[in-house]
């Protein structure tokens, strides 16, 4: 059990490692380091449940370390490999108060390495600090000696461009399509969280949940949303859940004492998070930019984590979001085209304005990703949750300690034989046309959406969008769009039937689907060479990847689509 120990730090003693913690400047607080368990799910293990167990367990043998240039690369791995293994570096620079800032990710064979990598770092020589030990850490210079003679063992890789895209590439890859059907693959592929992005999600994590760990016991920190549900694009936000892991209760007679959390009660949520919001400010560094939301439906602390430059939300309720993401997942493995498709919605909602990254009065990326989702139940591409819940086996059963049944068939390789051989083989290009058409005529005056169901249900109630939240039925997942935003939605869907069905082919800086995104001003007359090849390589990955789907009949060119 450990405890937060409140003592005042004089001269903290020096380690003689190279290694620097990142210490937050302050003058109170030592919150002591402990390791945390790794989480253990209960069930069946499946896709994502086994993959976020091995980005965690991934993200507890990595540390991030800044250096002061990619050429510290050698010098770093002979000094870290003295304490063990190294299996990868990866290396990403950030713009930060306009400097950029290396740094290099090391992940180690064993987590044991990270322990006595950790034990051996030291803090800056100051009064002024908050010294928290974390996985986070600076390579100072030092002795460059024999270790320049060795050759690493590990390549370093280099992410250019880190988080961001710019239109210039977007139009770029866009204007060398051959096909609507390939721009939308395209799309998705130049937008999709890179492997480094999702290590660093789930290091962000990680690094929130050893802080916490000198708190409380047992406590995880789940990314969840688009970080993990296959939505997610380049500089997305990254959503974190703080839950309990009950499973790791044991069953001595000797019982800790300790205060009650309910997280069920709206009020201790808020003070919860608000205490915490103290305290990450005050001491945990990275943690920048500390806004309490406590006021909403969900509330939640949003920061920004300078080191991966990502706007986070942190909130403290239950499972049900990971579920969620869970769900979201499912249905992108279930047909290869549901997350190109998804993306360029996503993208021609921001473009049009019909989303943003303010909350409001309009329609955000989830309930407009269950929009798509629907649209793709009456396409009959994918099936009706109750369908999933149907086929459920005992190892899907799930159900949150405030009684929400998360339940559904995890496994895609159990689906019916209907849905795993379907007959709608539409191109990608029809499927964006028809969900236009199908939402600029669809009576939203009369009729809600319900995944669960995976048909048009009546309408509940008077908002002006209804869609059901798939989990927990009795909530409108689009409560909060107005008549007016919901009205924006359909006259932008029209235009887009509209474009697509006139837009001039033959002008190949401006056709398919960048007419829809917006981004056709930008010169790209030097940049045309560079990527003939890039189309067909890049679908062809994406097919070969999802080869298990795809039906020979099918081409995504568009002389050969159906
Ligand atoms: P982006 O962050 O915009 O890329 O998409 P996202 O899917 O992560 O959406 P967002 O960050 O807004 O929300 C994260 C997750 O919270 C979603 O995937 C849902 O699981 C959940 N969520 C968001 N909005 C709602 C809502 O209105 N109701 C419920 N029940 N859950 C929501
Ligand atoms: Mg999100």
């Amino acid at each position: 059990f450990s405890l937060l120990s409140h003592c005042y730090y004089k001269k903290y003693t020096m380690g003689t490692g190279r290694l620097r913690l990142r210490g937050r400047t302050s003058m109170l607080l030592n919150v002591q380091y402990k390791s945390s368990t790794r989480s253990n799910f209960t069930g069946v293990q499946t896709t994502l449940e086994t993959e976020i167990i091995q980005r965690r367990d991934q993200a507890r043998r990595s540390l991030l370390i800044q250096v002061y240039s990619p050429k510290s690369h050698n010098d770093l791995y002979n000094y870290c490999s003295r304490f063990g293994d190294i299996l990868s570096m990866h290396h990403y620079q950030v713009n930060r108060n306009h400097y950029q800032e290396n740094y290099i990710l090391v992940e180690f064979k064993d987590v044991v390495s990270v322990d006595e990598i950790m034990s051996y770092a030291s803090f800056v020589r100051s009064d002024y600090i908050a010294p928290v030990k974390s996985s986070v850490l600076w390579f100072r210079k030092g002795q460059v000696a024999i270790s320049q003679k060795y050759q690493t063992k590990v390549a370093l890789t280099v992410e250019h461009g880190y988080i961001y895209v710019n239109d210039k590439k977007i139009l770029n890859v866009l204007s060398n399509a051959k096909s609507i059907s390939g721009q939308i693959i395209i799309l998705y592929e130049t937008l999709r969280l890179t492997d480094l992005e999702i290590r660093l999600r789930f290091h962000t994590a990680q690094h929130l949940e050893q802080y916490f760990s000198g708190l409380f016991h047992n406590m995880r920190v789940l990314p969840f949303g688009s970080s993990i549900n296959g939505f997610g694009r380049r500089k997305c936000d990254l959503d974190l859940v703080l839950v309990p892991n009950y499973s790791q209760e044991g069953n001595s007679r000797l019982v800790f004492h300790s205060k009650p959390i309910r997280h069920n009660d709206r009020t201790e949520t808020k003070e919860f998070l608000g205490v915490l919001a103290n305290a990450m400010y005050q001491f945990i560094p990275g943690i920048s930019n500390v806004r309490r939301i406590l006021e909403a439906r969900v509330p939640i602390i949003k920061f920004h984590y300078d080191y991966t430059q990502i706007e986070c939300d942190l909130s403290a309720t239950n499972m049900t979001a990971v579920y969620m993401s869970e769900l979201l997942n499912l249905y992108g493995e279930m047909d290869w085209r549901v997350r190109p498709l998804v993306t360029a919605i996503r993208v021609w909602a921001k473009r049009q304005e019909i989303t943003t990254d303010v909350p409001g009065q309009w329609i955000t990326n989830f309930p407009l990703t269950l929009l798509v989702l629907f649209y793709l139940q009456q396409k009959e591409i994918l099936p009706s949750l109750k369908i999933l819940k149907l086929h459920a086996a005992r190892g899907d059963v799930r159900c949150t300690e405030n009684g929400i049944d998360c339940t559904f068939l995890r496994d895609i390789n159990k689906l019916p034989a209907d849905f795993k051989y379907k007959l709608n083989q539409d191109s990608l290009e029809t499927l964006l046309h028809d969900f236009f058409e199908y939402y600029s005529t669809f009576n939203f005056d009369i009729y809600g959406i319900c995944i669960r169901e995976g048909r048009q249900i009546q309408k509940p109630s008077h908002t002006a969008l209804h869609i059901t939240n798939p989990l927990e039925t009795t909530l409108n997942v689009g409560k909060n769009v107005s008549f007016y935003e919901l009205n924006r939605i359909i006259s932008k869907a029209q235009d887009a039937v509209h474009t697509l069905e006139t837009a001039d082919k033959t002008n190949e800086d401006n056709w398919g689907i960048m007419t829809l995104l917006k981004i056709n001003n930008v010169n790209t007359k030097n940049l045309k060479k560079l990527n003939n090849t890039k189309e067909s390589e890049t679908i062809k990955n994406y097919l070969e990847n999802r080869s298990y789907e795809i039906s020979d009949k099918f081409d995504v060119s568009e002389e050969n689509t159906n």
